[in-house]
């Protein structure tokens, strides 16, 4: 079943009010290219201001904590962003799951978190090197949906990220061959852990993502999108990914 594609930008630790002038070509683009969704998730504190300069864009938020208050000093709630515009919220991104040694459990209380206040969660997968080149990338993966993915989750609600660790900033990709048979791996998976449901989840393929190899990796099999991370922060590279999933 062919899925609407989302493109979405993650900004990372980087971005200004100043460069939220990107957005407005972003937006442009994401009006022309009406057939698939386009986000962009920037730092908290650029949320608010980056709704308020292109409300038309889908803008999202990069975690979120499981709990809806409370002393958790630093953290954020799901209803916070919320509140600030975010319609959709990253989790469990590689980045945190190593930084701040995020479980599965912990990812899956706030992906869980993130639908209950009304977000879309993205929930972020994928294998280290080390993994891979011990045959273990499926088995990985599926380990980390097990436990990461909240079992109410729906073609709607829901959305998962396939990073694999080794791609993230590198300029390296998977073979197509290897994108498609980790995808057709994570919808059987979702499959088997939602139903019905799992075939509407959308799987969206991420790690060094540029526009040179953006509508290749986005015209594989069970591919219903891409998480981009450096080449998300300007439009210059960012509109040609969405015209490539477009
Ligand atoms: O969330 C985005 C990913 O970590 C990919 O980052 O496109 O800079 O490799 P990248």
């Amino acid at each position: 079943m062919a899925l609407r594609k989302l493109v979405a930008g993650n900004w990372k630790m980087n971005g200004s009010i100043a460069a939220l002038a990107e957005l407005d070509a972003i937006a442009a683009a994401a009006k022309a290219n009406g057939n698939i969704d386009v986000a962009i998730c920037p730092p908290f504190t650029l949320i608010a201001p980056a709704v308020a300069r292109t409300p038309e864009l889908t803008i999202g938020a990069q975690d979120c904590h499981a709990a809806a208050k409370g002393a958790h000093t630093g953290c954020i709630s799901a209803a916070m962003l919320v509140e600030a515009g975010a319609t959709l919220a990253i989790v469990g991104h590689s980045e945190r799951r190593a930084d701040q040694h995020e479980t599965d459990a912990e990812v899956q209380a706030k992906a869980a978190a993130a639908i209950a206040a009304g977000m879309r969660a993205i929930v972020c997968v994928g294998e280290t090197e080390a993994e891979r080149d011990a045959g273990r990338a499926v088995a990985v993966v599926e380990g980390q949906l097990d436990g990461s993915i909240p079992r109410d989750g729906t073609g709607v609600t829901l959305v998962v990220a396939y990073e694999p660790v080794w791609a993230i900033g590198t300029g390296r990709t998977p073979s197509v061959g290897d994108v498609a048979e980790m995808h057709a791996a994570i919808r059987a998976k979702l499959g088997a852990l939602l139903g019905a449901e799992g075939a509407k989840v959308r799987i969206l393929y991420g790690g060094s993502v540029k526009p040179d190899n953006a509508k290749e990796l986005l015209s594989v099999a069970d591919v219903d999108g891409a998480l981009v991370g450096g080449a998300s922060l300007t439009a210059a590279q960012f509109v040609p990914i969405i015209e490539g999933g477009a």
